[in-house]
């Protein structure tokens, strides 16, 4: 079996590609290790940046998102239960954001490239890249049916996500990598519930940070800061409702509406970047090759930005641009990459407690930093900037 580019993960990354690889006429197959439903059922992300949207738009995908989607121009910041409106869109140029969950996003793109014969395979195991060094990869893998298999290509797509196998089999040195691990995780739901506010709400609180987001005006996802070992048992419904209404304050706190808990688990929170995002044939998307704390709502939204770079560069070597096409893909997805990181690091720190292990000197710049951010047109310049998202 032979194709052009062999993806490795149907997240949204390796579907976005796959997808926008098609319509750019280059063929691609995409291997999966997890079934159909759980890749439809994965909850995660929830805000999409215009350029997410247009690219989105672009691969042909986005009808059902301009339907149903949520467009937010701006956000609610609250401190100790006082609640600041920021507007995003009036300090970005008009630039908003779309609130549609990534496993929207993901089943649009599944249903896209099912209409494509063979090019997407569920419960693909044993997945492995092999001799991506010369001119002629190919990865290995086990069908459903458990039959051996060989996808012959000319390149090879790492969008299998942190746990992925694509950055693992990377020979040693070939990569570095940088991290930064945080003191907690965040516990989230989804509920049957209507919003708190019309809008997003990023809480500050003495009990820790919480997010008050939504997936539709029916469905909550709400978020509390929580020791990063928690195990989601520990949290019956009513303590996480009662944890939620403490950290809005009372005003806010009296908004919240508690309904149905549809999902709960726990998102370890930790910054790391693999570089440089190629090896050979291989290349790395995604989280496969960065994970950014959740705070600033980036993780999808790097991805797509990975694979609008990826798929330049794809397109410009078959087109014949030499070498220096897939060249430049690593440099220019990296340096979108690492502001994010930036980005995601700041907006986590400002907002958490960093508990007693941290320096009170630390925790008094944390706090001003918010203080000063709500008090300053030039802070919250910057930050409509960043949360709207940065130009490809
Ligand atoms: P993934 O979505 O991880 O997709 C990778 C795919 O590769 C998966 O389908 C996986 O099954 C597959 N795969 C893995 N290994 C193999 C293998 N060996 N062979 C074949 N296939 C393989 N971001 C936000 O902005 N907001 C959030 O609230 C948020 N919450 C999150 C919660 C959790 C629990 C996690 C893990 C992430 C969250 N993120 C969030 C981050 C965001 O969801 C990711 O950045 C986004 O999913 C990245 O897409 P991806 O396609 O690169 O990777
Ligand atoms: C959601 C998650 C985020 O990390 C964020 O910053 C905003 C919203 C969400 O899941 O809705």
């Amino acid at each position: 079996e032979r194709t052009q580019v062999a993806i490795i993960g149907a997240g949204p990354a390796g579907l976005l590609l796959g997808q926008l690889l098609h319509i750019h006429g280059i063929a691609s197959v995409i291997l999966e290790r997890r079934s159909r439903a759980y890749c439809e059922g994965r909850i995660r992300a929830g805000v999409l940046e215009q350029g997410t949207v247009d690219l989105l738009d672009e691969a042909g995908v986005a009808d059902r998102l301009h339907r149903e989607g949520l467009v937010h121009g701006g956000i609610h910041i609250s401190l100790d239960g006082r609640r600041v409106h920021v507007d995003l869109a009036g300090r970005a140029g008009g630039r908003h954001v779309t609130v549609y969950g990534q496993t929207e996003v993901v089943k649009d793109l599944i249903r896209a490239r099912l209409d494509v014969p063979g090019a997407l395979h569920f419960e693909a195991e044993e997945v492995t890249p092999q001799d991506f060094d010369g001119p002629a990869p190919f990865v290995t893998w086990r069908d459903a049916e458990g039959r051996s298999r060989r996808l012959d290509c000319d390149v090879i797509a790492g969008c299998d996500g942190f746990h992925g196998v694509t950055r693992q089999c990377l020979p040693e040195g070939a990569i570095t990598t940088h991290e930064r691990i945080y003191p907690f995780a965040w516990l989230g739901i989804l509920a049957e519930a209507p919003p708190v506010m019309d809008e997003l709400i990023y809480a500050r609180h003495a009990r820790g940070f919480a997010l008050y987001s939504m997936r539709s005006p029916s469905i909550v996802r709400h978020y509390v800061q929580c020791a990063p070992e928690t195990d989601p048992a520990a949290w019956p419904d009513a303590r996480i409702w009662a944890e939620l209404r403490a950290r809005l304050g009372d005003a806010d706190g009296a908004r919240l509406t508690e309904g149905r808990v549809l999902e709960k688990g726990v998102t370890p929170m930790r910054s790391f970047v693999a570089e440089p995002l190629r090896h050979g044939r291989l290349f790395l998307a995604g989280d496969a090759a960065h994970i950014v704390p959740p705070t600033g709502a980036k993780g999808l939204n790097l991805a797509a930005g990975d694979v609008h770079y990826l798929t330049r560069a794809l397109v410009e070597w078959y087109g014949g641009g030499g070498e220096a096409a897939l060249g430049a893909y690593s440099a220019r997805a990296l340096a979108r990459v690492w502001k994010a990181q930036r980005f995601s690091w700041w907006m986590t720190a400002m907002l958490h407690d960093f508990g007693p292990a941290a320096s009170t000197f630390d925790a008094g710049l944390r706090r001003a930093e918010l203080e000063y951010l709500l008090s300053s047109e030039a802070a919250l310049t910057t930050l409509a900037e960043n949360y709207v998202g940065l130009p490809f």
